[in-house]
């Protein structure tokens, strides 16, 4: 990393104010008014975060706001509340009792609705489901499962009775499930028959079934009939959903729980090693999400919200169920692939829910470019009030056309920069109040300080690339890595005690952000964070595999593309068959998301005299550029014209 120099070359230009009609109705009307607000969370702090806290229901009242040693953070420690009990039981039980709460499209057209009170009754009902299989506060639950309403239903109950979530992406293969539930110790696995993903079968209950056998913490699961797929069912550690919930109890007193109380393990990539699972708890994290949903979404009762992320990303933690849920807004939730059965399936859903808020991911957005405009064109968007983007750096040509196409000029566009670890949105606009440039995330949220560093640690100058730090703790913060305290304390080392994002960025003349990407070898793949080291770690326990590495080169579709440089053990030699069975083996560790796009053969890879492998000319060879950059430290300069060329 320390090689690394950031140039950013972006030279947009391009202002655009909030629409007058969108802001005169807007929660944050004016920049003045999110200046004084953001003044206010700057100057005090504690003031600041007591009184937005003070909008959700405590059991226990706190009295102490803030505690940083850093790194460590605790929020509204002497608190207790109960996240499920804010997302529902205070609307179920108030004047949004028959508010939907959540509008469910399946991928075959099916759809499902439920309203505050349904939702809430639900929720009870698998909190009395959870209880009754012996799942205990604290105790880790493993969700398994594609984008239904149960999924919400399993996080909202383990919310409930302080279970703690850890929800695996259901792109995820048996070996991924089966890393994460062991790091968990997990004691029960929730899942589903199958799930629907382009028209295809996924069988999530059959991969469950291969990853259990090495999972000893594992006593029970539970399985929803989504598509009836035949499955085997092992007696007396499995069982069925339905049968399960309709012995239960409707009946269920949400507990008082510590604010501190561990609410959910996420796994994320990163630099090295495994997966690590980032932490969050309880009250900060609901502060977080419901704050950032009301004004970043500029929630209003009569709003329609579809964020197209999967539950098994923080994004659907955070912006499917907490936050809009908290706000007591009506969130839809759709469970397939944007193109099935044709590239027109999002606006159809647009068109038929008359969604007023769209979230999304500039990956999805750079397709549906490509798909054409006329998908777009031939369905009536015009309930859409506001766009959202997350995930990684919008291009300025992308977010025009998103502006242009999908919001004809007069939806506002959120271009929300945060993390796993953030828990909430960071870097955002608001969009009544915050003037967007296209590429730009814009300005810091309520109580966020972010700050851009160069190398040494000193701040770099307006304009000038480099790493964003964040030099305060804010509420959703995540608050270690599971069992892995190190991992979280290296988040604080470079910069002592304030908190490395990994992103590098620049600030303009206005003040605004550009987050230009990842500095370090995480890469973004179709908005799947990944790491390389895990990528290589999967190619090396190939048999015919010495040594890989993975790096990414620029993608106009996906954002970012995987190049894997190989090189095999002596008594193999590369053929096309063995890179196919490479793909297979990277999809079958890890999942089909993360098999690289090219596969390069090498007698040897560049390494420094150290034996450091010089990602940097790999990522030069991957981009296709000439200039190889400095060679000075390479050990043998030789390797890099034997690096096979892509065929
Ligand atoms: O590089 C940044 C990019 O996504 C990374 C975080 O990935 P993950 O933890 O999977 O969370 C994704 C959803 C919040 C960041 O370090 N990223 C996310 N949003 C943006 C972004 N890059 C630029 N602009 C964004 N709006």
């Amino acid at each position: 990393m320390s090689d690394h120099t950031i140039q950013s070359v972006s030279k947009e230009s391009r202002v655009f104010e909030p629409p007058t009609d969108f802001a005169k109705k807007a929660r944050v009307p004016t920049r003045e008014a999110y200046d004084n607000l953001y003044r206010q969370s700057m100057e005090q702090p504690e003031e600041f975060w007591g009184e937005q806290a003070r909008n959700l229901h405590w059991h226990k009242p706190f009295t102490k706001v803030l505690t940083w040693d850093a790194p460590h953070v605790k929020w509204f420690e002497d608190g207790k509340t109960n996240l499920a009990y804010n997302a529902l039981d205070v609307h179920a039980n108030g004047a949004r009792r028959d508010k939907p709460a959540l509008i469910w499209e399946g991928e075959p057209g099916d759809q499902r609705t439920f309203t505050y009170h349904e939702l809430w009754r639900e929720t009870c009902r698998f909190s009395n489901v959870l209880l009754s299989l012996g799942v205990s506060p604290g105790d880790r639950v493993a969700i398994y499962m594609g984008m239904v309403p149960e999924a919400a239903i399993a996080m909202l109950a383990c919310a409930r009775i302080g279970a703690v979530h850890t929800v695996i992406f259901g792109g995820f293969a048996a070996e991924a499930v089966r890393d994460r539930v062991n790091d968990a110790e997990a004691k029960l696995v929730i899942t589903q028959d199958g799930a629907y993903r382009r028209g295809q079968l996924v069988v999530l209950k059959e991969h469950v079934d291969r990853a259990l056998e090495h999972c000893p913490t594992v006593k029970s699961t539970i399985v929803l009939r989504r598509t009836h797929n035949p499955i085997d069912f092992k007696e007396g550690r499995d069982h069925e959903w339905s049968e399960l919930m309709r012995n239960a109890k409707a009946e269920h007193e949400a507990p008082a729980l510590d604010s501190e109380h561990p609410l959910y393990i996420l796994y994320t990539s990163g630099t090295t090693g495994k997966p690590k699972g980032v932490l969050h708890t309880t009250g900060g994290y609901m502060v977080g999400t419901w704050l950032t949903t009301r004004d970043v979404f500029d929630i209003q009762d009569s709003d329609i919200y579809w964020c197209t992320a999967d539950v098994g990303w923080v994004t659907g933690h955070s912006y499917i169920v907490y936050g809009p849920l908290l706000n007591g807004a009506t969130a839809l939730m759709y469970e397939g692939a944007p193109n099935h059965p044709d590239p027109s399936r999002f606006w159809q859903i647009i068109e038929k829910h008359k969604v007023t808020i769209f979230y999304t991911a500039p990956t999805a957005i750079r397709a549906f470019v490509r798909w054409g405009d006329d998908h777009v064109e031939k369905h009536d968007l015009s309930s859409l009030r506001l766009l959202g983007s997350v995930g990684e750096p919008i291009n300025p040509e992308a977010w025009m056309w998103y502006r242009r196409v999908v919001g004809k000029d007069k939806c506002p566009i959120v271009d929300t920069w945060w993390q796993t670890e953030t828990g909430a949105m960071m870097i955002t606009p608001q969009p009544g109040a915050i003037s967007t440039k296209p590429g730009s995330c814009t300005l810091p949220f309520y109580g966020v300080s972010p700050k851009i560093f160069r190398e040494d640690g000193t701040e770099a100058g307006p304009n000038e690339g480099g790493l964003l730090v964040i030099d305060r703790p804010w509420p959703s913060m995540f608050r270690t890595v599971w069992r892995n305290e190190d991992r979280y304390l290296s988040y604080f080392e470079k910069f002592p005690g304030k908190y490395f994002t990994g992103d590098g960025a620049r600030r303009d003349e206005d003040g605004y952000f550009w987050v230009i990407g990842r500095v370090d070898d995480v890469v973004n793949v179709a908005g799947h964070r990944l790491g390389t080291a895990e990528i290589e770690s999967a190619l090396v326990s190939h048999a015919a595999v010495a040594e890989a590495a993975v790096v990414a080169r620029p993608d106009e579709l996906t954002g970012s593309a995987l190049v894997a440089f190989v090189t095999l053990k002596g008594n193999r030699s590369p053929s096309p068959e063995l890179k196919i069975q490479l793909l297979d083996h990277v999809a079958q560790e890890i999942g089909k998301f993360a098999r690289p796009a090219a596969i390069r053969f090498a007698d040897a890879l560049p390494k420094t005299r150290s034996g450091k492998i010089m990602r940097r000319l790999l990522k030069d060879l991957a981009s296709g550029n000439t200039s190889q950059g400095d060679t000075t430290t390479l050990e043998d300069i030789s390797v890099l014209a034997k690096i096979g060329t892509e065929e």
